[in-house]
């Protein structure tokens, strides 16, 4: 199979992405594949000349213009196959906005959140009485937690706008749930998608909260897989993650971020189109103990992107 491993791109996620390409590279058989690598931000002009040489495309790419659909339209138009999720799917989920209005149309729970302006940087008096302190400050389309804080105080939501707003166009703020932080990740096709089992991340005490550092520093986070929580939780956690993949229209497979409150309750944060692939990442691990070792994960997928 001749496949374009596309990887890099413009987005403030670079970084996650190349560690990621490099342990896919390493991991990708080549009995099986004819691996040719191509870098968004320089290699868009190459890529279309080479599209009718290649069979499949593979993204690691995440955030603007990797995870969002544009680089998914552009390889529709080349008539290039990728694995995951389309244009639609993509940009849905990108915007944790649009995200979390799908999600609660599908009865999926999620915190109270609201839309900021770049005036309520200035004056974050209206925010502060709309919603409960403390509360997550996001830039809406960012992955990594890149550009978010949590504010427990009127006097820490300004800053905490403003830095959002220098990393995003459209900042949201969500009132904080305190608990425990799962992930679920599910893969497969329409007809048998299926949820890989629940991991529970756990942030060194340092951190106060799964942030950029914590989530690519070596052993920074610990990750419990599968997480010691009761059978109903894990059942309902994984229903959820199949929910969100669906109610957002995603494709092959997703990794749904969720925070459980100390009742047992569980509330959606997000979904990943696609989910990090370094060796520290967490849709591997799970797929590891559902029986993918990463060459079989990976072989899964493109032919997902193939079918
Ligand atoms: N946004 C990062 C790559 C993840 O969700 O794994
Ligand atoms: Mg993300």
């Amino acid at each position: 199979i001749r496949l374009a491993l596309i990887a890099g791109g413009m987005s403030d996620e670079r970084e996650v992405s190349l560690r990621g390409a490099a342990g896919v590279a390493a991991a990708l058989s080549s009995e099986k594949y004819e691996i040719s690598r191509y870098d968004p931000a320089s290699d868009l002009a190459r890529l279309a000349r080479d599209a009718g040489d290649l069979d499949c495309a593979f993204l690691v790419l995440h955030g603007r213009y990797g995870e969002d659909g544009a680089i998914q339209g552009f390889l529709d138009l080349l008539g290039l196959p990728y694995q995951g999720s389309g244009v639609l799917g993509s940009a849905s989920a990108m915007n944790k906005h649009r995200a979390k209005t799908l999600y609660r149309a599908a009865g999926l729970p999620v915190a109270p959140w609201r839309m900021a302006e770049p005036a309520d940087a200035r004056q974050p008096e209206r925010l502060a009485r709309e919603l409960l302190l403390p509360c997550v400050v996001k830039p809406v389309s960012q992955g990594s937690s890149i550009g978010m804080s949590i504010v427990h105080t009127q006097d820490e939501l300004g800053p905490a706008l403003a830095l959002a707003f220098r990393h995003d166009a459209q900042v949201m703020v969500e009132e904080y749930v305190r608990g425990r932080e799962l992930t679920v990740s599910v893969m497969g096709g329409e007809e048998d998608l299926r949820a890989l089992p629940v991991i529970e991340i756990i942030p060194d005490s340092r951190y106060a909260f799964f942030n950029y550092e914590a989530k690519y520093r070596q052993g920074a986070t610990r990750e419990v897989c599968p997480a010691e929580i009761e059978a109903s939780i894990r059942d309902q956690a994984q229903a959820y993650a199949v929910a969100a993949h669906r109610c957002l229209g995603l494709s092959d497979y997703s990794r749904t971020d969720m925070i459980m409150a100390p009742d047992g309750r569980l509330y959606l944060l997000e979904t990943n189109t696609i989910p990090g692939m370094t060796p520290t990442s967490l849709l591997p691990q799970a797929a590891a103990k559902a029986g993918y070792a990463f060459p079989e994960l990976l072989d899964k997928l493109i032919e997902l992107a193939l079918a």
